[in-house]
């Protein structure tokens, strides 16, 4: 069996009372090639998001039985692959939930009240060369009474409403599934995309989402409105996006996550005004990784003795 990172929390130390097991002992994932010779023996492989499952992998593990994925997304993941070979695919739901929603929170508020900025004008000595208190410094926006629009309504994006519903805003938001969610008026996702203050992406990504947020999307989001992206960097064509924040089509965006990370100091987007970044940290709180490894530990053990996974992935097409 093998796991293709070392991760937080004591479950991972379980694993060698029930099956031989192997730990990537690098600080870095491994490379595809090294993770094809890893897999040539396992029966079990407990990887994460960083690692991509595809057909060539899975051709050259004849012996996988289960693969576990420490993450809630398997967009890295080739389902259908996995599936014509019978191998039992896990994920991670729910645990992360909370964090993420909190995560979405923070990168609102940090793009609404401009905390980037703040703190650079501090940490610059701008602010040292003003007589203090300013009444025109770096104003944003309130909250109460803007409209913040999700897509996506899954268990992340209902926790982000019940967090929002708290700071006064009002909530639209689209679905694929059509769900109706308590404290959000569904809409349209062209009504969502037209009439958002705050946009904020919850959908998995698929060959249907991905760059669902284009150039056209992104001309049609209000003046001023921010974008806020806590799911998968693929979701937006980070080209437009740059275009759009450089042309101050839209007011700014907060981004936790891109479409190829790492990203480096000198990747376009960031030389973009009004954007707040953080290194996908959504579900980064030790609480929240050590039940991430938990569930990830209890698919891989199921897998392996050949019972049906306590949190198998979601059938293939289900992306709200
Ligand atoms: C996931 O689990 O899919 C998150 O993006 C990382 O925790």
């Amino acid at each position: 069996m093998f796991v293709t990172r070392q991760l937080p929390g004591g479950a991972l130390h379980s694993l060698d009372q029930h099956c031989n097991v192997t730990i990537w002992p690098h600080s870095s994932p491994p490379s595809p090639e090294q993770l094809r010779d890893a897999c040539t023996r396992a029966e079990g492989l407990l990887c994460t998001l960083n690692d991509t499952i595809d057909q060539p992998l899975i051709a050259a593990a004849p012996h996988l039985k289960v693969v576990s994925s420490c993450s809630v997304g398997l967009d890295h993941v080739d389902q259908s692959a996995l599936a014509a070979r019978g191998i039992a695919l896990g994920h991670t739901p729910h645990v992360l939930t909370d964090a993420t929603a909190d995560l979405c929170l923070a990168l609102i508020l940090a793009a609404s009240r401009r905390l980037a900025e703040g703190e650079a004008f501090v940490r610059s000595g701008a602010w040292a060369q003003q007589p203090g208190w300013d009444p025109e410094l770096l104003l944003g926006r309130d909250l109460r009474g803007t409209t913040l629009g999700l897509l996506g309504l899954g268990p992340i994006g209902q926790a982000v409403a019940r967090r929002a519903l708290a700071f006064g805003l009002n909530i639209v938001g689209w679905t694929p599934s059509g769900r109706q969610v308590e404290g959000v008026m569904s809409a349209s996702f062209d009504q969502v995309i037209e009439h958002s203050d705050i946009l904020s992406l919850h959908l998995a990504l698929t060959p249907q989402t991905r760059a669902i947020i284009n150039a056209d999307i992104l001309s049609r989001m209000p003046r001023n409105s921010l974008l806020i992206n806590t799911a998968r960097g693929g979701l937006i064509d980070e080209d437009a996006l740059i275009h759009a924040l450089s042309h101050k089509h839209i007011g700014g965006a907060a981004l936790d996550v891109f479409a190829r990370e790492p990203i480096g100091a000198d990747h376009p987007l960031l030389d973009c005004p009004n954007l707040t970044v953080v290194p996908h940290l959504g579900s980064a709180t030790q609480g929240t990784r050590a039940a991430m490894t938990q569930l990830a530990v209890d698919n891989l053990l199921a897998g392996l003795q050949g019972l049906a996974l306590p949190h198998a992935a979601p059938p293939i097409g289900d992306f709200s």
